[in-house]
């Protein structure tokens, strides 16, 4: 018998979805082996355009693609699922406040976590895309008590694929040739993309790259703000990187991690690096295929320490000021 995974995706006629749907489909994030069930969510007013993306699926004929199912409704969409991508958000509008946009998130992810809950498998993995990603998945986790803690992850490849480009066009290098860059802490401007403990062709990047106040300066500040970059420059916010980003990720837990390599990608805190347990937190990661362990035994300067402890204070306000709802 041939293996078969279970997605939902949710937001799936937005942007993202768009991007993402075909490459599930075409098996480039479970596998060339493994069969897909599609479980697609949307708001009631997006589903017309959802069956448009529908016809297109079947318009591949994707040898691996089983099913499509398509709803408004969670208990629908997260019926017996394997993974749960969680993509749908409420998008931040001109003049509204950190705090709006958080709270109008939690009306969305406290609903969907109870209905991950209440009907998905309870090995189910999910991974929160949707805005602001670490948090949203923070309260969708509050809400799944049958669902293990550490089935839950938040998006910050997009942030480490960013941030190997940059240092391997800085080097004059392949980006094949950049391991090891961590994203830590929140996927917010306050993010910490980790160069010191990079590495380039095997040694350290500040070997390669000799301009240190580049490294500390612009290259953290364009991985910080290159999502507003590509919203100017395009008109619309990047969407199939973000997809991209999303297949490496599932694609990083569900096979080993090469020997001596690890990922981004934020996890349930269990305290490592002084974080407060409980916070979704951007760690190094390493797979065996099937559990995943945040790498210890990083060390991190001054300037690092202080990078960590602002990203670690934003996710932990976060936090506090979702906390109330989560009952
Ligand atoms: P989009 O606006 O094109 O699509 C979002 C879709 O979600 C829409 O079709 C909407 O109808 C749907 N939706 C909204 N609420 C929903 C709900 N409660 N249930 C089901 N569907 C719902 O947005 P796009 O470009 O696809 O981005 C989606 C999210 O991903 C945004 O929050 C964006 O900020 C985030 N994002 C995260 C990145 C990361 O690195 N973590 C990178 C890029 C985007």
């Amino acid at each position: 018998s041939t293996k078969s995974v279970r997605v939902a995706i949710t937001g799936a006629a937005g942007q993202i979805g768009y991007a993402i749907l075909f490459r599930i489909a075409s098996g480039q994030m479970f596998g060339p082996d493994t069969a897909v069930h599609l479980n697609l969510l949307e708001l009631e007013v997006a589903l017309p355009a959802l069956e448009g993306v529908k016809m297109e699926l079947d318009d591949c004929a994707f040898p691996l693609l089983q099913s499509i199912t398509t709803t408004s409704d969670a208990n629908v969409a997260f019926k017996d699922v394997d993974w749960a991508l969680l993509i749908g958000a409420f998008p931040r509008k001109a003049g509204m406040e950190r705090k709006d946009l958080l709270e109008k998130n939690a009306g969305i992810f406290t609903g969907q976590g109870k209905a991950i809950n209440d009907n998905a498998k309870n090995t189910c993995k999910v991974l929160v895309v949707g805005n602001p990603c670490n948090t949203n998945a923070y309260i969708a986790k509050s809400m799944a008590p049958n669902i293990p803690a550490r089935n839950f992850f938040a998006m910050t490849m997009l942030d480490q694929n960013r941030a190997v480009t940059q240092l391997a066009q800085k080097a004059n290098a392949h980006n094949t040739d950049v391991s090891n860059v961590t994203i830590w802490g929140n996927h917010s401007s306050t993010q910490y993309p980790d160069f010191y403990n990079a590495t380039i062709s095997g040694k350290p990047v500040t070997e390669s790259i000799s301009d240190e106040e580049w490294l500390k300066g612009d290259f953290i500040k364009t991985v910080q703000q290159r999502g507003a970059a590509i919203i100017k420059a395009r008109g619309l916010s990047s969407a199939a990187s973000a997809a991209n980003a999303a297949v490496d990720t599932v694609r990083n837990l569900v096979t080993p991690t090469p020997e001596g390599k690890h990922f981004s990608v934020a996890v349930c805190s269990d305290g490592s690096y002084g974080i407060p347990e409980g916070l979704m937190f951007g760690y190094p990661v390493r797979s065996n295929g099937e559990e995943w362990e945040i790498v210890q035994g990083i060390s991190h300067n001054e300037f690092a320490q202080e990078k960590i402890a602002a990203t670690t204070k934003e996710l932990s306000e976060e936090r506090d000021a979702v906390q109330h709802l989560l009952t």
